[in-house]
């Protein structure tokens, strides 16, 4: 019986610079490098087991078996890690998504990159972060600048090879960010269905990709001044820029609910009245606020007067992925049926 266990967690991470759309969809080759900031508040462990014995992949979420017609994604990926390693071993993963509130922000950026380095446990591969970036890359897109903490860029490369992730700056300075939960509806048009439709019909399209080359050279620059003020402003151009392309698409859709344009005057008339803080949103309809982090507990404050306090949720910087002992795994999740049963 060969069977081979790995565990990790990663974070999720929010993009200032945009990724939106694919040059080669087997690889997950964008058409514009991105960069991201690390949250801390919120990422997933999970525990991969392959074993000679298993007859089929499974996924279970927070202690919820998936149905496998839901799981092509990771069953695509699982193929991607058996060819590299030459085997034909199912595997089970068992995750558990850590969000401080039930905020639907569970995240295939912090999924697939936790099951990377669970992966590279299990296999005991030797192979620093960039590497593993490239692998996670092959998951889901975003996946790739989960490996590391900090503000992170994801150099779109031209290859397997050169498509990778790499730490810009740990952001320990006075940076953060407050994710605004404003609706707990589901998208119902995924980034990867979304981003593919603008760049087949949204004549906006080439202007998204030149500028967002502009932008991320602007916005490293920043970063390395600590000028919070352009980082900002770039955060919310890129989003903005972003999202035009799906209101240009043919036919349009947009991330917006009414609550998002809502909350969107309230950070614009809270600016006007001198607070630091500038939005972002990805393809969903919730807000995430970048500021200064010495400020946003009072720019919480300010928002409580529209929104409960567990819509609100402060953050910053978080660390990269990181492999967790047996016994750490334990301790957290104490022994499930699940992770420890030798099918027979
Ligand atoms: C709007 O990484 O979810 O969040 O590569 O198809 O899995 P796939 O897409 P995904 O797209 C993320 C899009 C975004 C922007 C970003 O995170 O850069």
């Amino acid at each position: 019986m060969t069977r081979k266990i790995g565990y990790a967690r990663a974070h999720t991470n929010i993009a200032l610079i945009k990724y939106w759309g694919k040059k080669d969809h087997e690889l997950f080759l964008p058409m514009n490098s991105s960069l991201s900031l690390t949250l801390d508040a919120f990422y997933t462990d999970t525990q991969v087991i392959f074993d000679s014995s298993f007859a089929e992949d499974t996924l279970t979420i927070n202690g919820e078996l998936q149905p496998s017609d839901e799981i092509n994604g990771l069953v695509r990926f699982l193929n991607v890690i058996r060819e590299k390693e030459q085997t034909d071993l199912k595997a089970h993963v068992i995750s558990h998504n850590i969000v401080p509130t039930a905020a639907g922000l569970a995240s295939s950026a912090s999924a697939y990159a936790a099951l990377t380095g669970a992966i590279a446990q299990a296999f005991n591969w030797q192979l620093d972060h960039q590497a593993l970036s490239r692998i996670a890359r092959r998951g889901s897109g975003s996946a790739t600048r989960s490996l590391f903490g900090g503000f992170v860029e994801w150099e779109m490369g031209v290859d397997d090879e050169t498509s990778q992730a790499i730490p810009i700056d740990d952001a320990q300075w006075d940076i953060g960010m407050l994710v605004m939960i404003l609706t707990r509806q589901k998208k119902d048009i995924s980034s990867r269905v979304g981003m593919q439709h603008t760049v087949e019909t949204s004549p906006f399209y080439t202007n998204w990709v030149e500028t967002a080359a502009q932008d991320l050279k602007q916005m490293k620059a920043a970063i390395y001044r600590q000028d919070f003020q352009t980082v900002g402003e770039l955060t919310e151009h890129s989003a903005m820029k972003m999202h035009a392309t799906t209101f240009s698409a043919n036919p349009p859709f947009f991330y917006f609910e009414p609550e998002t344009i809502h909350a969107i005057r309230i950070i614009q008339a809270l600016r006007k009245q001198g607070h630091h803080i500038y939005y972002t949103l990805d393809a969903g309809p919730n807000l995430k606020v970048l500021g200064k982090r010495s400020e946003l507990e009072s720019v919480r404050q300010a928002l409580l007067e529209h929104y409960s306090s567990d819509q609100l949720i402060l953050t910053q910087a978080g660390p990269g992925m990181r492999q967790l002992s047996a016994d750490e795994w334990a301790s957290l999740y104490p022994t499930r049926e699940e992770d420890t049963s030798h099918d027979h």
